[in-house]
């Protein structure tokens, strides 16, 4: 018995219809003011209820505004990965991969990647991860200003490429990959946003760059399995755990399979880390005196040697700076879900098919769970304090059957990039760098330029 088969309880009678939030506009519903200021936006809706009813034009899309029923959402099998924001990523990247797909797919698929990031699997990852962040540091000491955007990037992306799709071929294909892919996030956003259909298929110059980078990225994912077939090695790593998987009769899965696949996996997992650098670069120079503390903690570590992979366990409180960056600027700022049948929530009615939409963003940031809401206190992780925090308060990889199968490769390379970034350099913001927040698929500065500073 499967778990799609089993029936649903009935619903209690008495369920209630959620508020309608307050604050839109006639014909317009609410969409002008989610597309206006997002954050804002979704950050007042609790004041509103704890599920309210959206109107985005004629449609009534449902949002879910407190901790508990964030988490009810994430762990309940009424609940699929679809609408808008997921048809349009299959729509560009490929709708056979593990992050799009549902049911006992995704669960195969689950199973094919999960060891790959286990946290056993880690450790194995950790030179390259070292590597990688001592080649950034090295990058910085010319002194020049750094492009936050496309350092983040390129660090980002080469930790995913070279350590999940091992290869000597792939220090070329990393550069390549950050170019398509910085590309491809921010016309995605675009296209999502302002759905203007035909419109993108202009021979715009924005348009022509948008798609030269779409079909790079999918060339190049081509390339990494041609290669990896061809040179007839099986290194133990997701790359050959995705060509060796079988599928639910024991059948090699297919070639459209593999590759979205490694689009699914490269995908997320360079945007979000990618993001995630730039605000860890943005708070090293915003607050010189949480760098200082992060600096003293890895000399106190390493007595002075570059640090290593080895260091990051006692790196207790670079991991707490790197949890609370991702409180406050969590990457991934707005899910979305639809109800396979009618259910509940809350003890209100959410009928078939509705879309709900929560923010990460919203819940991590509210003065309801955290004590001085908006100030960037990496102590409140410590233990402690930590038990303050109300359950699903803090959930930046989300939770449930589609939690990030990344949380520990992320944390891991996070808190080794911040450690050497403090521990060689202060930095500075110089004129003409933009640090607002800028709202795409994921959180990020507009543009970020810092002066780094030796120590
Ligand atoms: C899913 C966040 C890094 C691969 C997710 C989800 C979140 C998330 C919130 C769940 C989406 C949902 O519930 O609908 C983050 C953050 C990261 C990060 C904040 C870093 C700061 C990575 C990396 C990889 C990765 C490095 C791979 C190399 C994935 C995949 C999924 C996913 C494949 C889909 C899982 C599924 O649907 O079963 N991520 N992620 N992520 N992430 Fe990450």
């Amino acid at each position: 018995m499967t778990v799609e088969s089993v029936q649903p309880e009935a619903l209690a009678p008495d369920l209630r219809e959620p508020p309608r939030a307050g604050g839109g506009v006639p014909g317009l519903g609410h969409g002008w003011k989610l597309v206006r200021d997002p954050l804002a936006f979704m950050s007042r809706l609790r004041e509103h209820g704890d599920v309210v009813r959206l109107k985005l034009g004629p449609k009534t899309v449902y949002a879910v505004t407190t901790p508990d029923l964030t988490g009810a959402l994430a762990l309940s099998n009424d609940f699929i990965i679809a609408g808008p924001l997921w048809e349009s990523l299959e729509g560009l990247l490929g709708k056979e991969g593990v992050a799009t797909a549902n049911g006992p797919q995704h669960r195969r698929q689950r199973r094919t990647i999960q060891p790959a990031f286990r946290l056993d699997a880690i450790p194995g990852y950790g030179p390259i991860m070292e590597e990688e962040a001592h080649a950034l540091t090295e990058r910085l000491s010319a002194g020049e200003t750094i492009d936050c955007t496309s350092e983040s990037f390129r660090v980002a992306v080469r930790i995913a490429a070279r350590c999940l799709l091992r290869g000597n071929y792939m220090d070329e294909r990393a550069e390549r990959l950050s170019v398509a892919l910085a590309t491809v996030f921010r016309g995605m956003y675009r296209r999502m946003v302002v759905p203007l259909g035909p419109l993108y298929n202009l021979p715009l110059p924005a348009n022509r760059e948008f798609n030269r980078a779409l079909a790079d990225l999918h060339l190049l994912v081509d390339e990494i399995v041609a290669e990896r077939r061809a040179s007839g090695q099986k290194p133990n790593d997701l790359l050959t755990a995705l060509l060796e998987a079988k599928d639910e009769n024991g059948d090699p899965i297919g070639e459209q399979e593999i590759h979205d696949q490694v689009v699914a996996i490269l995908t997320p997992g360079s945007e979000t880390v990618a993001s995630t650098i730039m605000w860890l670069l943005h708070m090293l120079a915003e607050h010189p005196e949480q760098a200082d503390r992060v600096r003293d903690e890895v000399e106190a570590v390493t007595g002075g040697r570059p640090v290593a992979f080895e260091d990051v366990r006692g790196l207790r409180h670079t991991n707490n700076v790197v949890v609370e960056a991702l409180r406050l600027r969590p990457a991934v700022w707005i899910l979305t879900r639809r109800a396979v049948r009618d259910t509940e929530l809350g003890g209100y009615r959410i009928p078939a098919g509705a879309d709900i939409v929560y923010s990460p963003y919203a819940i991590q940031r509210d003065a309801k769970s955290y004590d001085r809401n908006l100030e960037f206190d990496p102590d409140r992780w410590l233990p402690d304090r930590v038990k303050d925090i109300p359950k699903h308060a803090m959930s930046p990889f989300s939770t449930g059957n589609r939690k990030c199968p990344s949380d520990h490769f992320s944390m891991a390379q996070l808190t080794l990039i911040t450690a050497a970034l403090a521990a060689g350099y202060r930095f500075e913001q110089v004129a003409g760098s933009n640090d607002a927040t800028r709202v795409g698929i994921t959180l990020r500065p507009h543009d970020l330029r810092l002066r780094p500073v030796p120590r």
